[in-house]
C-alpha cells in the first residue's frame, strides 16, 4: 500500500471518529418540538468534510496538553459551520436545492424550520460548548478564552460579517480588496477558530495562537478560493452541491476576476505559505501538512 493510501485510510478513521463525536453530542428527538432535532440532526449529518473539527484536533496536537473539553468543541465549530451552510442555502440568500449530497434542509422541512434549525445549531453549539466548564473545570481559563474566540469568530466581525458583505455585494462587481475581506470573514473565520481553539485548549501562549491565527487565515482563504474554482469545474455528483450557484447569483470570486488557471496557482502559494508557517510552530504533525497539501487539489 502506498503512502497516499495510508493517508485516506487515517484521514476517513479521523472523519468516522468525528461523526461519532457528533451524533454523540445530537439532542434527544423528544417533545412537541421533536421535528426540530429532527431537521438539526438532518442537517448535520449529511455528510460534509468535517475539516474544521480536524482541524481543531490535529491543531491540538501540536501543543503538548490533553484537553477534556476538545470534543465540546470540535461537536460545537461543526454545528456552527452547518448552522451557516443551512441559512446560506435558503431561498433568501443562495436559493440552492443540494448539500452535502442531499435535499438542502429548506427542502425538505420548509423555510421556516430550516430557518429555526439553523438557529438551533447556533444556539446548541454554544449549549455544548459551555458544558465544557462543567467537564474539565480546571481548564475554565482556557474553555473562558476558547468560548471568546468561537463567539467572536461566528459573529458580526467574523463568519455572519461576511455572509452580509457577501449578500450585500451580490450582482455586483467587487474590488479584490473587499473580496479578500468576504473571504476572510465569511471562510477563514471559522478555520481561524478552529485551529487557535485547537491551539487554546492544548496550552497554546498568547503568541503562538496568533501565529496559528495567521496559518488558519491563508488556509481559509486558499480553501474558499479553491470552493470558488470548484463552482465552475466540478460537478454536482462529486460536490454535492449545485455547480454554477455563483454565476447563477452573480456572484464576484477569484475565478470571475482572475480566471480558474490564476485562482489554482492563489490557491497553491497560499497553502504553501500556511504549511511554511505551520513548521514555525513547536510540534510536528505531519497528517496536518499532508492534509493541507491534499486540500489544494481536493475535488470536493
Ligand atoms: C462550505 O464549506 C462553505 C465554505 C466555506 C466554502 P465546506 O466545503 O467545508 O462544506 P462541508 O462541511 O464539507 O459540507
Ligand atoms: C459560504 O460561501 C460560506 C459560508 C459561510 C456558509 P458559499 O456560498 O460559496 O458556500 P457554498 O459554495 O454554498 O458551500
Ligand atoms: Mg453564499
Ligand atoms: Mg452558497
Ligand atoms: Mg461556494
Amino acid at each position: 500500500m502506498n503512502s497516499m493510501n495510508d493517508f485516506q485510510m487515517l484521514k476517513d478513521k479521523k472523519v468516522q471518529e468525528i461523526e461519532d463525536i457528533l451524533q454523540k453530542y445530537l439532542p434527544e428527538k423528544e417533545g412537541y418540538q421533536e421535528i426540530i432535532m429532527e431537521a438539526m440532526e438532518y442537517s448535520l449529518m449529511a455528510g460534509g468534510k468535517r475539516l474544521r473539527p480536524m482541524l481543531m484536533s490535529e491543531t491540538r496536537q501540536l501543543f503538548s496538553g490533553e484537553s477534556g473539553a476538545i470534543h465540546d468543541f470540535m461537536a460545537a465549530v461543526e454545528m456552527i459551520h452547518t448552522y451557516s451552510l443551512v441559512h446560506d442555502d435558503l431561498p433568501a440568500m443562495d436559493n440552492d436545492e443540494y448539500r452535502r449530497g442531499k435535499k438542502t434542509t429548506h427542502v425538505v422541512y420548509g423555510e421556516d424550520m430550516a430557518i429555526l434549525a439553523g438557529d438551533a445549531l447556533l444556539n446548541y453549539a454554544f449549549e455544548t460548548a459551555a458544558g465544557a466548564f462543567l467537564k474539565a473545570p480546571e481548564e475554565s481559563q482556557a474553555i473562558g478564552r476558547a468560548l471568546g474566540v468561537l463567539a467572536g469568530k461566528a459573529g458580526i466581525y467574523g463568519m455572519i460579517g461576511g455572509q452580509v458583505i457577501d449578500v450585500k455585494e451580490t450582482g455586483r462587481r467587487v474590488e479584490k480588496e473587499v473580496l479578500d475581506t468576504i473571504y476572510e470573514l465569511k471562510t477563514s473565520a471559522l478555520i481561524e477558530a478552529s485551529m487557535m481553539i485547537g491551539a487554546i485548549l492544548g496550552g497554546a501562549s498568547e503568541e503562538q495562537t496568533k501565529a496559528v491565527e495567521k496559518i488558519a487565515k491563508n488556509i481559509g482563504i486558499a480553501f474558499q478560493i479553491q470552493d470558488d474554482i470548484l463552482d465552475v469545474t466540478s460537478t454536482d455528483k462529486i460536490l454535492g452541491k449545485p455547480v454554477h450557484s455563483d454565476e447563477k447569483n452573480e456572484k464576484t470570486t477569484y475565478v470571475t476576476l482572475f480566471g480558474v488557471e490564476t485562482a489554482k496557482k492563489i490557491v497553491e502559494e497560499k497553502s504553501r505559505e500556511a504549511i511554511g508557517l505551520l513548521r514555525g510552530l513547536p510540534g510536528e504533525n505531519p497528517y496536518l501538512e499532508q492534509l493541507l497539501l491534499q486540500l489544494i487539489h481536493r475535488d470536493r
